[in-house]
């Protein structure tokens, strides 16, 4: 019997892949995002195609209260895997950009992400068992002037990350990280970024992704050159130089 999963951010992307994958594997799903018509779309995707229930939940996770909404919804269902994959960009100038999209962003990739792993974490800490998977990015181990709050709201789930992973290692549950570099997904589109054509396979960054949860790893990049970034790059090049060649490198 596979444990049930809830995944945020499945409508699209690789949040969608990842829905697809856990379904092959025969977990029953959870999903969430704020569009029900395209939630939809996945979940009778995925009933045509495995044997698994599929729950959809249209659920702004920036709302204030959202984590705790759907806590309140779910908590008897069995939930033992968590994977908060829901996440936005925003590109521009700092000053530039509307501060209220700046704070939608922070509490999307910051305040729901450790809303949902207080409360699903919670039980699954009190159960003795369970799964979390953080979707972060590389982007969370250099400054990124063209998406400053972004590469910031990623070093956070990061940090977040590794010290959940270390405080719960003889608890039964584990938390993963996942890092993906450019991943061809809608993302780009929703953060207002010209439209990036190259990029990984969503399937392949979510495959990776889930891998590494079932293995219990603490954090994992997608891709040999986003290691050579993330492990290298970031060791051999002056401190005071990372922005710089970050912004030069970037598209968005
Ligand atoms: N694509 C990349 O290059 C890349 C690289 C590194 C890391 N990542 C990370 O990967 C994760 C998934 O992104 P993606 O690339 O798959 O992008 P995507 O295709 O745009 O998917 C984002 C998902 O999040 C959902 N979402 C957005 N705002 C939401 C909100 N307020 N409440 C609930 N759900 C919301 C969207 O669904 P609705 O529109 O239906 O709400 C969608 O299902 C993100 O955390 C992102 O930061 C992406």
């Amino acid at each position: 019997m596979m444990q049930k999963a809830l995944i945020t951010g499945a409508s699209s992307g690789i949040g969608h892949e990842l829905a697809k994958i856990m379904a092959a594997k025969g977990h029953d799903l959870v999903l969430v995002s704020r569009d029900q018509k395209k939630l939809n779309q996945v979940r009778q995707e995925i009933l045509q195609n495995y044997k698994v229930e599929v729950e959809i939940i249209a659920q702004d996770l920036s709302e204030a209260g959202a984590a705790s909404n759907l806590h309140d919804k779910l908590k008897d269902k069995g939930i033992e895997i968590l994977v908060n994959n829901a996440g936005i960009g925003l590109v521009g100038d700092f000053f530039d950009t509307d501060p209220k999209g700046t704070a939608t962003m922070m509490r999307l990739n910051i305040e729901a992400l450790t809303e949902m792993t207080h409360f699903f974490g919670g039980d699954f800490v009190k159960k003795g068992q369970g799964r979390i998977l953080n979707i972060g990015s590389i982007a969370a181990f250099f400054p990124g002037p063209k998406q400053p709050v972004y590469y910031a709201s990623k070093a956070f789930v990061r940090s977040f990350g590794r010290a959940l992973a270390y405080n719960l290692r003889s608890s039964g549950v584990t938390a993963t990280t996942l890092h993906p570099g450019v991943t061809k997904t809608n993302f780009f589109n929703a953060a207002q970024a010209s439209n990036i054509s190259k990029g990984a396979s969503p399937y392949k960054v979510a495959l990776h992704g889930y891998n590494a949860m079932m293995a219990g790893k603490a954090e994992t990049t997608y891709g040999w050159w986003n290691r050579f970034l993330t492990n290298i790059f970031v060791r051999v090049t002056p401190y005071k130089l990372q922005p710089y060649i970050v912004d030069k490198a970037s598209e968005v």
